[in-house]
């Protein structure tokens, strides 16, 4: 509305539409046009605006605002061109403040493009300080060094010089000792001479008196030595002369004697390579690596060193459950029911057999199942202990590769079973690992490259994270082999009561007698005391029951007698615990049985 009132004379009014005339034709002259007619209103134009005239009041502005005002009275649309113009003019507000926000935005950017400049400054500064910072450091250093030099020049210096003396301290010493032992030497040749001189001349003496005795010996002894070889020259020639006529004079007796002696030849040769075949043939088939423990496979050494006890071995009936006499969790019986049942089929299906690792902490069953697996399978096993190979150093990879050898001359098949395997199958990247064992493992990942139909690997480890990464690869199957828990431990209980009490007891053996009580009840209280002795501690306790027995007066194992025992397996157990390093515990090497082991109750006396 600002142009109504003389403001920003430069701005055009808005065109507002022409009202139509009013009465017809005639209207021309009171309401003719609209803003058009408003402003020629007043037909003259306005003077050009001189510099005063700026700040004069423009009446005619108001004349013409009058005016406009009366036609848009006049007019139809004064709403709405009023309704048009607060539009316009809430625009022309609304980009002014558009404007505003833009000046605005400017500053801001100014703002952070100045704390940019800053920082940059300041990223420069530091950049100086530091750069200022290597310099001194690198000055301090080249004079530390120089200073170094010097001490060390100076200390060099000094060393030569002590050298010098003490070279010229052992070269008068020398020169002393040389001038006493040419003095000696001197002495001792003067005496010498004069001695030697005595002497000829005694000699000389004595031969001048004795040389017609001493001639005529000689002359006698001269005589007897050249008979002597004359006489043995005329045999030998007669001898071999008569020969040589006798043996050329007959050809076939020169054509046998050469060809006896091609054939002795021939037959030393032939001899000395067969030996040497046949044995490495019997070291193959039948002689036992030494790296291998213990075998199935007849070995000819054991069977010559223990015939009885390898003859019973070999005519005793194979074990048919791999599981027999192993007590596990069910579920983790059930899957190694699965693995002795597939290598059974492998076998009788001549398929490629899956390797085995078995972990856990120790006394868990580990070894004693691969054992029984092996067995049950019906295939020929080895046991090799890792711990072994180390000490061989670099025979190592020959023994390695010797084994292999073995395994593959079997004609059912072998297991391999690695006891201990972190000892040797450790991480070739390791620091701890000398150069020796580092071949010999690379020499086993060379021979269990490929998949098998005649070998396959059961590795069994406390701390199988310590395996290298290319043996990892090469598992098939793990199996966690974890402390048992109640049930198993309540189970363990009565197994090794029955082995090392019962059976004893009653088959004969005099000296052991079970008293009477609930041995079902006692197991139960067992298990619940021995929470995180491990499987092997538990069968302890058994060979402890009877050891208590035979001990005691009267041969008789009481209730008390047992759980005493326990008592101590118990002790001994926490013992252990404390004793393991804080990191095995973090590692949980001790099984997850240790918070059980905490939580178990302590038995007391009066439970029995
Ligand atoms: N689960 C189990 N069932 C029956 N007996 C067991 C079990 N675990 C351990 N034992 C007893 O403990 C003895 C030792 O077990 P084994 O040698 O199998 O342990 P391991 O797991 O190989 O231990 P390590 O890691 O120390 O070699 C066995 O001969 C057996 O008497
Ligand atoms: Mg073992």
């Amino acid at each position: 509305m600002s142009w109504l009132f003389g403001m920003n004379k430069n701005q055009e009014p808005p065109q507002f539409p022409t009202p139509p005339p009013e009465g017809g034709e005639g209207g021309q002259g009171g309401g003719g046009g609209g803003g058009g007619d408003g402003r020629t209103g007043g037909a003259q134009k306005p003077p050009p605006p001189s510099k005063m005239e700026a700040y004069r009041f423009d009446s005619s502005a108001l004349e013409r605002a009058a005016q406009a005002a009366k036609d848009l009275e006049k007019s139809q649309n004064a709403t709405e061109i009023l309704a048009v113009t607060k539009q316009q003019e809430q625009t022309r507000q609304l980009e002014q403040q558009s404007r505003i926000k833009e000046y605005e935005a400017h500053i801001e950017q100014a703002k952070v493009e100045q704390v940019r400049a800053q920082g940059e400054e300041r990223r420069k500064l530091m950049a100086e300080e530091t750069k200022q910072h290597q310099q001194r450091a690198q000055y301090q250093d080249q004079l530390s060094r120089k200073r170094s030099e010097d001490q060390l020049i100076q200390q060099h210096r000094m060393n030569e010089e002590n050298l010098r003396k003490q070279e010229e301290s052992v070269a008068k010493q020398e020169a002393l000792r040389k001038s006493t032992l040419e003095y000696e030497m001197d002495l001792r040749h003067k005496s010498d001479m004069k001695k030697i001189e005595a002497e000829m001349t005694a000699r000389a003496k004595m031969e001048r008196e004795n040389q017609d005795l001493t001639l005529e010996q000689i002359r006698v002894r001269a005589a007897e030595k050249r008979d002597t070889v004359l006489n043995s020259i005329k045999t030998a020639g007669a001898v071999l002369g008569e020969g040589a006529t006798v043996f050329l004079s007959d050809w076939d007796k020169v054509a046998a004697a050469a060809g006896g002696l091609s054939l002795l030849a021939l037959g030393v040769y032939t001899a000395r390579g067969g030996v040497s075949v046949a044995a490495r043939y019997v070291e193959n088939r039948l002689g036992k690596p030494s790296l291998v423990r213990e075998t199935s496979r007849f070995s000819l050494f054991d069977a010559l060193r223990h015939p009885w006890s390898s003859l019973r071995s070999r005519l005793q009936k194979t074990e048919t459950d791999a599981l027999a006499g192993v007590v596990l969790e069910p579920a983790l019986e059930a899957r190694l029911r699965d693995i002795a049942i597939t290598t059974k089929n492998t076998k009788r299906n001549k398929g490629m057999y899956r390797n085995l690792l078995m972990h856990g902490p120790p006394g868990t069953g580990k070894t004693l199942f691969a054992k029984k697996l092996a067995k049950a399978s019906g295939m020929d096993f080895a046991i090799l202990t890792g711990g072994d190979v180390a000490p061989m150093g670099r025979d190592g990879v020959t023994a390695i590769h010797k084994v292999f050898d073995w395994a593959t001359t079997s004609r059912k098949g072998l297991i391999m079973f690695v006891d201990e395997a972190d000892a040797f199958l450790r991480k070739r990247s390791s620091e701890h690992i000398s150069e020796d064992l580092r071949a010999s493992l690379n020499a086993f990942l060379y021979r269990t490259g490929d998949q098998s139909d005649r070998l396959m690997l059961v590795l069994a480890s406390n701390t199988p994270e310590q395996f290298d990464w290319a043996i990892n690869d090469r598992l098939d199957e793990m199996v966690e082999f974890a402390l048992p828990g109640l049930a198993e431990r309540e189970r363990l209980a009565r197994l090794y009561f029955q082995k090392f009490v019962l059976v004893p007891a009653t088959q004969g053996a005099k000296r052991l007698k079970v008293d009477k009580f609930d041995y079902g009840a006692a197991s139960q209280r067992i298990a619940l005391s021995t929470a995180g002795l491990s499987g092997r501690e538990i069968a302890k306790l058994g060979v402890a029951w009877q050891a208590a027995a035979y001990a005691s007066e009267d041969g008789v194992l009481t209730e008390a007698m047992v759980m005493a025992r326990v008592e101590d397996a118990v002790k001994q157990n926490r013992k252990k615990m404390e004793w393991l390093s804080e990191e095995e515990r973090r590692e949980g090497k001790s099984g997850a049985s240790l918070q059980e082991a905490a939580d178990a109750p302590q038995i007391q006396p009066k439970d029995w």
